[in-house]
């Protein structure tokens, strides 16, 4: 059995689940952030235990499911947790929900996550929305021979070399922050850099971050983007700054502190997250 038959026999269980269902847009919650998942209506759920070949999140913080539903009146499918790079998964399993999500047929993804705010001008709490990333894991997730099968015949995705630009739609932020504004919440843009952690960044090492031009750092989301962008989806990043990098405060950074934080800012994700939803999916909508 290749990669790609294992996604597709994720896909096929979870169509059985999910029934006449068709969701555009994909969800995917980080840490201290799964509540989210709790505003949608007529939620169906899936244990990610349940689904073959899924990998199982290990973190507290992320619960493992996926909950398929209605979010500003919008078809979603959420999944709520994810695994990392530092949990022992290889990218290819760390990305294969999301190869899953692509081959349900989703347009658009948010991919949200905590991060460290490297920038001074980031507040705790606060939500960025991602413009760039810089891939600092060490490792990319498309490493390996090419399966030209995940473009799904579409225009310029499946390729072995494809451009990494505008890895995160300019049309889609500009949709956030119009979304964010009508929600009265501040949002920032920001370049984010992935490490494969688990540990934290030395103070010198997000100094040398911030040279390089980012203003967040985060263990997730790089992988996803790339495989995203390697299927011809449209990716919206959204950062909660949980807390402050490495040697910008001078309390130490605990998995405990980022949750927390995380918590405190669901709230105002989860109300941008369904208007995001229902703009987003009338954006994707009015495509082929
Ligand atoms: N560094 C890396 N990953 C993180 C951080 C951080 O400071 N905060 C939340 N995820």
């Amino acid at each position: 059995m290749s990669y790609f038959d294992d996604v597709q026999e994720a896909v096929t269980f979870l169509r059985e689940k999910l029934g006449r269902t068709s969701p555009r847009v994909g969800i995917v919650l980080g840490s201290g952030l799964g509540t989210v998942a709790d505003t949608v209506t007529s939620p169906i759920i899936v244990p990610y235990q349940q689904i073959p070949h899924f990998p199982r999140s290990t973190v507290e913080g992320h619960s493992g499911r996926i909950v398929a539903g209605v979010l500003g009146g919008a078809q979603v499918i959420v999944m709520q947790g994810r695994v990392h790079f530092y949990e022992g998964y290889s990218l290819s399993e760390v990305t294969f929900p999301m190869r899953v999500l692509g081959a349900l047929g989703i347009r658009a993804v948010i991919l949200t996550n905590a991060a460290g705010g490297i920038s001074e001008k980031y507040k705790l709490g606060q939500l960025v929305l991602i413009s760039d990333h810089i891939n600092m894991m060490g490792m990319n997730p498309l490493v390996g021979p090419n399966e030209p099968e995940f473009g799904f015949g579409r225009t310029d995705a499946g390729l072995r070399f494809f451009d990494m630009t505008e890895a995160y739609s300019k049309r889609l932020r500009s949709v956030a922050v119009q979304a964010a504004e009508l929600d009265g919440v501040t949002l920032e843009e920001g370049v984010y850099l992935g490490v494969s952690g688990p540990s934290f960044e030395t103070p010198a090492e997000i100094r040398a971050f911030r040279t390089m031009g980012a203003t967040l750092v985060g263990m997730s989301t790089v992988p996803e983007t790339i495989v995203a962008r390697h299927m011809g989806i449209e990716v919206l990043g959204i950062s909660c700054v949980t807390n402050l990098a490495a040697g910008l405060s001078t309390t130490q950074l605990s998995h405990r502190d980022v949750f927390e934080t995380g918590k405190q800012s669901e709230r105002r994700l989860a109300s941008l997250m369904e208007r995001l939803a229902m703009w987003i999916s009338a954006v994707v909508d009015s495509e082929p």
